[in-house]
């Protein structure tokens, strides 16, 4: 009896799930779903079989088999970061079937009244499973080591439609049978094929890793945009939509850049679903449709580049998936990767390398928040006790990065191609840790271990001394220009000219972490920083602003904090309110998340949560 991942109560003794057949019944009124899940395993046990959940209530639990219930535990106290343990005493079975209903606190869930919609008319729900959030929606072994396909049927208002990250299958009415199970847990009987019900069925037919499952269900309106690509918005949101259509109009072609890279696109099909404005993430890589913050599309490169980052996944992370969240650095490291290479395809090398200076100066920041914790410095990482949601970094991105690029450098291009197309091939749809690929890598590149420090780059602290930082004239120009700001200087009209967005962000990035205030004034007088529509440099601005105790703008900081829950802007602007040191920061601080709470999902909640509670 060992446990396979330290975010997990899946057993290594224990049958992995293969396959999940779910019935979703959404009630909007309570924020609640009430559910089936057929649960079949690799093969027939006998004895306990843990299952993770986190505010989940069980009815019952059958042998799908005899109808007749198994005996089931649920343990008392839930663990903080796992969630609750579920026992299922099994005697042969291969599979099981559970009948329960989420929380309206259900972690992966964020349900939107009418009035958080943009048509104020309707309701909206979706998910966000990564990395251990899809337990709150039905009990699983919520491990990436376990690769399930999946069936859903899911019961929701006829107003509404339903997307998922699987392949839609049929919109039809609902049949009363299929109910039976629910309603003899506790969803009152008839509900389920009531009139203004429909019912949307899909199917997964790739293996995922359980935190790949995704849906989201509103008054959904689309434009295709490419032959395997659509566009989705709220229906009532047609300027985002338009907007959208135009950003994300050269898909296609990075998707055919991607697979004469890194091989086939094995997912069929690349739709975009942009969500509302409280979508915790830039991007999330959801296997068939992918989810997309609205705050990316502003008619420059940052869209595209958003969703090369969660193409590049189609690869790296959904083909080949880390084993568990210890090796978080063969996702997103690979990914940043191939990211750039796409975008230095479709976006030229000048955009690539400023993308990499960008991502070179988070990562020296990093450094610095992780000082007194170089655990969390390291690619591979132990995560016993650790909140993943908690420690969520640029490391695995970007020194991840600086690794991958470390070895095409010392083989070259053409070589680390093949190499890399080999590896996915060799491992898609598989789930490995750091030393499979090491092993791989050394297998196929001999003596490389050689030339290339690999134990220091995986389970060193730090930035290796071989790493690589960008040079580029702009890149250089923009670092000596934040480095005479210290000195006094203003960057001229003529020296921003070009600069768009990651131009400013890059300059911001590298100033003081706090400055003169009337300088920081001067500054924003000139280039009107705080009203900039481009949330990456309102936000670099807004920060550098607070820490330098410019109180002027904390009006601009509270309506940025509530009409936004994309945690790479919450986390740096409550990180700079409750760290300042003074009480009117902290007051605000305090404030505005008492007031915007409830707009955020519920990871974002948790998140700025325990920002506040560490320095306040
Ligand atoms: N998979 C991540 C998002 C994620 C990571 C969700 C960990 C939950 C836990 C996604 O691919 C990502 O990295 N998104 C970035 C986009 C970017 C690097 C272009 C983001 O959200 O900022
Ligand atoms: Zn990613």
């Amino acid at each position: 009896m060992a446990p396979i991942d330290p975010h997990s109560f899946t057993d290594s003794s224990h049958p992995l799930t293969t396959h999940v057949a779910l019935s979703l019944y959404l009630d909007f009124n309570t924020s609640i779903i009430h559910g089936s899940a057929l649960l079949t395993l690799s093969s027939a046990f006998s004895g306990d079989l843990s299952l993770d959940t986190r505010c989940i209530s069980i009815d019952m639990v059958l042998d799908p088999l005899t109808l007749e219930p198994l005996p089931y535990r649920v343990s008392t106290t839930p663990d903080r970061i796992r969630g609750t343990e579920v026992v299922v005493v099994l005697s042969g079975q291969s599979s099981l079937l559970i009948v329960y209903s989420t929380s309206p606190s259900a972690s992966a869930l964020q349900w939107l009244s009418p009035l958080q919609t943009f048509s104020k008319l309707h309701p909206y729900v979706y998910t966000q499973c990564q990395a251990i959030h899809a337990r709150s929606i039905f009990p699983c072994q919520d491990t990436p080591a376990a690769r399930i396909r999946y069936d859903v049927v899911m019961n929701i208002p006829n107003s509404l439609s339903a997307v998922m990250s699987a392949r839609h299958v049929r919109r039809r009415l609902a049949v009363p049978e299929e109910a039976k199970h629910l309603e003899a847990g506790s969803l009152g009987s008839s509900l389920w094929c009531g009139e203004d019900r429909v019912v949307e069925e899909f199917a997964m037919e790739q293996p995922i890793p359980p935190y790949l499952f995704a849906f989201a269900v509103g008054e959904l309106g689309f434009r295709e945009v490419g032959p395997r690509t659509r566009v989705y918005t709220e229906s009532a949101a047609v300027e985002v939509l338009d907007a959208a259509a135009l950003e994300f109009a050269g898909t296609e072609d990075m998707i055919k850049q991607g697979e004469k890279l890194f091989g086939d696109y094995e997912w069929e099909r690349f739709d975009l679903l942009v969500l509302p404005p409280s979508f915790p993430y830039g991007g999330m890589e959801n296997p068939r449709m992918v989810f997309l913050t609205p705050t990316v599309i502003k008619g420059d490169a940052t869209g595209a580049q958003v969703v090369a980052h969660e193409l590049a996944h189609s690869w790296t992370g959904n083909l080949i998936t880390n084993i568990n969240n210890e090796h978080f650095w063969l996702n997103e490291g690979f990914t940043t990767y191939a990211e750039r290479r796409i975008v230095e395809v479709v976006q030229g090398a000048d955009r690539a390398t400023l993308n990499i200076g960008i991502g070179w100066r988070g990562l020296t920041d990093e450094m610095e928040r992780f000082k007194d914790n170089l655990e969390c410095t390291k690619l591979w990482n132990k995560q016993e006790g650790v909140d993943p949601d908690d420690v969520y970094s640029q490391v695995p991105y970007e020194k991840g990065f600086q690794f991958v690029l470390r070895i095409e450098r010392q083989i070259g291009r053409t070589a680390f191609d093949e190499f890399l197309k080999k590896y996915i091939a060799t491992f898609k749809f598989k789930s490995i840790d750091t030393s499979t690929f090491l092993e791989f890598l050394k297998a196929n590149i001999p003596g490389i271990e050689k030339e290339i420090n690999l134990q220091l780059w995986t389970e060193g602290v730090g930035i290796p001394e071989d790493a690589y930082e960008p040079v580029s004239t702009i890149y250089t120009k923009i670092i000596s220009l934040a480095k005479e700001f210290k000195e006094g200087r203003m960057p001229s009209e003529d020296d921003v000219a070009e600069w768009n967005g990651q131009e400013w962000e890059l300059y911001l990035e590298n100033l003081p972490k706090s400055c003169e205030p009337s300088q920081v004034m001067a500054l924003d007088k000139r280039y009107r920083l705080a009203e900039s529509k481009d949330y990456e440099v309102k936000v670099s601005f807004l920060q550098l602003a607070v820490t330098s105790k410019c109180r002027e703008y904390h009006g601009e900081v509270k309506k940025t904090l509530k009409e936004v829950g994309r945690m790479k802007y919450l986390r740096p602007l409550f990180t700079a309110l409750a760290q300042a040191g003074g009480t009117e920061e902290k007051q605000l601080a305090k404030q505005v998340f008492a007031e915007a709470r409830e707009t955020y999902h519920p990871i974002a909640q948790g998140v700025v949560e325990s920002i506040l509670s560490k320095y306040i």
